[in-house]
């Protein structure tokens, strides 16, 4: 019997919880014994809890008890979670996580510590909710050298855009729904500003390309000036409007940014509605893959995070987890050198358009959207420059 510790019985530990009970026989048959829920490091009482017998406030206990071999985190934040996972990994315990913030921005120091200590630190449910999508990098494609990979990385966004675009609901009402389905963050700014999707494509950017790729370091742009008109236009152009996290090599650099994009109608990534992610590989060997599922939710990261605990539980430490390098100064290549076709809406007519970027533009409700040609953004900023409230989206050929 393996006796395991969960930090944190928000969305995701509760999900985790009830996960270990609802599914006992399934994932002791997968781990090879039983896991036993000991403890779950609370904050405060949850006396209507059907684990309140379990809660304790006080971290020191998991630490010190030599029974508890894997610790779950699911606190979220690099406050207190960086301070546990990292006092666990140091106790000689192997620790699981859904915390794309930590992982982003301490994973690189972390792995490090899990190695030294010859435990593990698995985070599979930091990316794509339920989708696996770490493992499949570091060991199924493990023989490519990845050139780029792009997607949905953020459920709340994906559901609002959805929601807006196919259901005319308004931005607000959208997020409320997704709060009350438990996939926003605690501050829902992470989600619509594009942190959250920064972080997690700079998760899929370390292990990819070896190197560490801080998310201040990159351009985030999210949906916050995503307007019923760009719908409208967008469709009428053949388009539909994703927020995706893309990391592309150039060269020996490496552009990482998030922004909306323009996705052709023909596009599987078109495709994807609600909640649902979808990550796009492509591997020098293997071609483009596409990873899709729930992003976010209860049940569907409380997969991700039992997962891992059966992967902890069942392997013995070889400290030859995934570990990326220290970053350097001149790895990332600004998002401006990366060429690409646009979409440019402005409020203006369809004729003022087509001066600049040439025919095929569309008019809704006192805007104009155009596809550009392939340039670079300074061009594009040039062209703009006379066209009235223009703004721009580049376009994933
Ligand atoms: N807020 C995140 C999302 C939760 O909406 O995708 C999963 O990381």
């Amino acid at each position: 019997m393996a006796k395991i510790a969960l930090l944190g019985i928000g969305t995701v530990g509760g999900g985790v919880a009830e996960l270990l009970c609802s599914n006992a026989a399934q994932i002791a048959a997968g781990a090879g014994e039983r896991l036993e829920l000991k403890y779950i490091l609370c904050s405060r009482p949850h006396p209507d809890s059907p684990f309140a017998d379990k809660i304790i406030y006080d971290f020191s206990v998991i630490e010190n008890d030599a029974d508890i071999s894997v610790v779950a985190e699911c606190i979220g934040g690099v406050g207190a979670a960086y301070e546990y996972v990292k006092r666990a990994l140091l106790a000689g315990k192997s620790v699981v996580t859904s915390n794309k913030e930590l992982i982003a921005e301490k994973g690189m120091e972390l792995l490090g510590i899990a190695a030294h200590k010859n435990v593990r630190l698995l985070f599979e449910a930091s990316v794509g909710g339920g989708i696996p999508i770490i493992r499949p990098l570091t060991q199924c494609l493990a023989a490519n050298r990845v050139d780029e990979i792009y997607g949905i990385l953020n459920g709340t966004t994906n559901y609002i855009l959805t929601q807006m675009f196919q259901c005319a609901q308004r931005f607000d009402t959208a997020l409320r729904e997704a709060q009350r389905l438990g996939y926003a963050e605690s501050d829902p700014t992470a989600d619509i500003e594009g942190l959250d999707a920064g972080r997690k494509i700079c998760i899929l950017a370390d292990i990819c390309f070896g190197r560490n790729v801080p998310p201040d370091k990159i351009r985030i742009r999210g949906i916050s000036e995503i307007t019923a008109a760009d719908a409208a236009l967008a469709g009428r152009l053949g388009f539909t409007v994703k927020l995706l996290g893309r990391a592309k090599r150039l060269e020996n650099r490496l552009v990482v940014y998030v922004s909306p994009h323009m996705i052709g109608e023909d596009k599987l990534l078109s495709g994807i509605s609600g909640v649902m992610n979808g990550i796009c590989v492509k591997g020098n060997a293997v071609g483009e893959c596409l990873f899709y599922g729930a992003g976010a939710g209860r049940l569907p990261t409380a997969s991700a995070v039992v997962a891992d605990l059966i992967d902890a539980v069942r392997h013995t430490p070889d400290g030859k987890g995934p570990r990326w390098a220290e970053g350097s100064d001149d790895l990332l290549a600004d998002i401006d050198e990366l060429p690409c076709r646009w979409y440019v809406r402005s409020r203006t007519d369809a004729a003022a358009l087509e001066r600049v970027f040439g025919g095929g533009a569309v008019t809704e409700n006192g805007y104009s959207a155009s596809i550009t040609a392939e340039m670079p953004r300074t061009e594009l900023e040039d062209l703009c420059a006379g066209l009235r409230e223009a703004v721009a989206y580049p376009v994933l050929d």
